[in-house]
């Protein structure tokens, strides 16, 4: 099922804190920030925050500046995003501004949580979600119900830190701030738990007056067949690989990308790669790594389409090269259609072998697009 682009957001002190323990809100980011942010909730669909900020902070949580409401208006948008609060209580204040300010609201809750909350009387629509709150359905339902493409996460921790930790965050902008709060009992950005191994990466650092923007993604793939956010990143990675390829009109254009559990990339191929021109993709990536190499075993292979079955080129094909070596999981974007091998299915035969094999149709026509030349009817 997809999901929205999830972007988490916020602010931290030196010393690892989103607020102090004060009634007022701490201000941890500088005029500049604030506007940066401001432009960032312009460009999403919906923002989220938790039934805890609500309670702490009493926030709006607008698109404050009136050219970006335009600007949206005349892009056929809603003026404001969606607001969007997560609550398993349902207890929460009618009054709080965040109901009583800018666009459409949405509290998704727990069944017990409704009815809370419409005894309240909530300004709001009410989505029970079950028994308890679960992050895939709200992004399903955000996805699906309200067309929301991308979502601002702006906190608080215990938000941020399920989200990160289910691997259901795309990108996280953190904001650090030169000053320390130094309270024991402060809330902290992220909380105990498990976290991806490895390290996330990198993607910008920007200085705004005194703060500095960090922007990270996560890189670790998912486990079995549950698709996380870095398993979208690194497919789309090997979807951009497939443009690389000399074009052929005897074979497709695929792009691969092999990962270890801990998010670190082994190698990466694509067709017709070097001097080989038969090599696939998957082939050529796995030639880069020694056999032997443990990472192999829990590693996960992502490629553009998926691992041929049946080739006339080279003695195996790609499914047989990836169960020879034992790599565990792969993520592909699109099932080999009949042009060259008739019902081909290497999906098939690695399930069959015990491969755990993700399909994500989101970027069939990504890997599609190099190859149009030879499915185009
Ligand atoms: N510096 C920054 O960038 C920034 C940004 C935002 C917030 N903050 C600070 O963060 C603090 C609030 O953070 P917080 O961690 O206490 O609260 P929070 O993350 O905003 O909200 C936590 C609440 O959300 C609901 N919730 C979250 N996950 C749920 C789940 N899986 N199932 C059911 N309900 C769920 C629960 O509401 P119920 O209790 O109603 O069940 C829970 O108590 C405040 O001090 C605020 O100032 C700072």
């Amino acid at each position: 099922m997809p999901y929205p682009y999830v972007l988490l957001s916020a602010a931290v002190s030196l010393d690892g804190c989103l607020d102090d323990t004060g009634p007022e809100r701490l201000l941890l980011s500088s005029p500049a920030d604030f506007d940066r942010v401001d432009e960032v909730r312009a460009s999403v669909d919906a923002i989220l925050i938790g039934a805890g900020t609500i309670r702490a902070d009493n926030p709006r949580l607008l698109v404050n500046s009136p050219e970006r409401r335009a600007a949206r208006v005349a892009q056929g948008r809603a003026e404001y995003p969606l607001k969007v609060t997560v609550s398993g209580s349902g207890d929460l204040d009618p009054a709080a501004r965040f109901w009583h300010t800018g666009g459409d609201k949405l509290l998704a809750t727990t069944d017990k949580g409704a009815e809370r909350a419409r005894a309240l009387g909530l300004a709001a629509d009410v989505v029970p979600l079950g028994p308890d709150l679960d992050w895939r359905r709200l992004l399903e339902h955000l996805h699906d119900e309200r067309g929301v493409r991308r979502l601002m996460v702006e906190g608080g921790g215990t938000v941020h830190t399920q989200l990160l930790q289910q691997g259901l965050a795309d990108e996280l902008q953190l904001v650090l701030a030169p000053l320390f709060v130094g309270d024991p009992d402060a809330p902290r950005l992220f909380g105990p738990g498990a976290y991806q191994d490895g390290r996330l990466r990198l993607v910008e650092t920007r200085r705004i007056e005194d703060v500095v923007l960090m922007r990270y993604e996560p890189t670790a793939p998912g486990t079995g067949t549950q698709p996380t956010a870095a398993d979208h990143h690194w497919l789309a990675l090997a979807c951009e690989l497939a443009d690389r390829c000399p074009p052929s009109r005897t074979a497709f254009s695929v792009g691969a990308v092999i990962v270890a559990a801990d998010g670190t990339e082994l190698a990466r191929g694509h067709s017709r790669e070097g001097e080989d021109p038969v090599v696939h993709a998957e082939e050529a990536a796995l030639a880069k790594l020694d056999p032997a190499d443990e990472r192999l075993r829990s590693a996960t292979v992502y490629s553009s389409l998926e691992p041929c079955v049946r080739r006339a080129s080279r003695p195996k094909p790609c499914a047989r090269l990836i169960l020879d070596a034992g790599v565990g999981r792969v993520v592909t974007a699109w099932r080999e259609p009949d042009t060259f091998v008739a019902d081909a299915d290497g999906s098939g035969l690695l399930a069959s072998q015990g491969v755990d094999v993700i399909v994500l149709p989101e970027h069939e026509e990504q890997a599609k697009a190099p190859n149009r030349h030879l499915t185009a009817s």
